[in-house]
């Protein structure tokens, strides 16, 4: 980093997922918070120079990051959208004091859709994981209506399969569950990608809940609603998977 990024301490700690802002305020009261080996009790200490802070908790260095990542696990229902005038979106999901970062979603989930969902303040980290140029890969775990899954579809999704409006897609794997449930691997993100491509070959989608997007898989403890920071392991292979540089320092 090249620019000097001043950050207050009670939002740097709220951003990093360790409470609300009052929780926060409470905890660098209760003299828990050190900077720079002194203990802050003015909540809003401004950090000068991020990089070369070192910021303690119960004597425990965290990390400050220049981006925050979220992932969520999305409940039926919600739409992926910031605002709605009829829906609940999945930003009513998370604390206030993180609404108010610059979130974008690596992609989107249909409203009656569920599973992980990656939101980022990193607008360059969410347009590479989404951009078929980088093919980056989604799992998800369809149930469906119609026949079992035969031999012929497979390879039909193997190859490229071909939508009702002819639009090809790239090749998809397919992992069969049981006779009502696969798995779908796809490297892009058309509209209503999984259930036109089920649709093509006359199944119907029944539910669609995503696992994974690249190598970020949600995790199994995250109940449906909750949200967690990503962790640094998360964060690097990310990274690394759309070739973009990671600022090390702050991880
Ligand atoms: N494909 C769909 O059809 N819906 C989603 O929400 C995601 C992928």
């Amino acid at each position: 980093m090249t620019d000097k990024i001043r950050l207050r301490l009670d939002r740097a700690l709220t951003r990093l997922g360790y409470g609300t802002r009052k929780e926060v305020r409470a905890l660098i009261k209760s003299r828990r918070v050190t900077v720079d080996d002194e203990i802050v009790i003015d909540h809003g200490f401004i950090i000068s120079d991020p990089e070369h802070t070192r910021i303690e908790i119960d004597g425990a260095r965290i990390a400050l990051r220049q981006h925050t990542h979220l992932m969520l696990n999305k409940p039926a229902g919600y739409l992926t959208a910031h605002k709605d005038s009829r829906y609940p979106v999945v930003f009513d999901l998370i604390p206030e004091e993180l609404r108010t970062l610059q979130f974008t979603s690596a992609g989107r989930l249909d409203r009656d859709a569920t599973g992980l969902i990656l939101l980022t303040t990193d607008g360059e980290l969410a347009h590479r994981l989404m951009s078929p140029k980088y093919r980056i890969s989604k799992t998800y775990h369809v149930v469906f209506h119609g026949k079992p899954i035969t031999s012929a579809d497979e390879s039909k999704f193997n190859s490229g399969l071909v939508l009702e409006d002819k639009t090809v897609c790239l090749p998809a794997k397919i992992e069969i569950l049981s006779d009502q449930e696969i798995l779908l691997t796809i490297t892009e993100g058309k509209y209503h990608q999984v259930k036109r491509m089920m649709q093509a070959v006359g199944r119907e989608v029944i539910s669609l809940h995503r696992l994974s997007i690249g190598e970020l898989r949600l995790d199994p403890d995250l109940e449906e609603s909750e949200f967690r920071l990503l962790n640094r392991d998360e964060l690097i292979s990310l990274y690394e998977e759309v070739n973009l540089q990671i600022n090390m320092d702050y991880l």
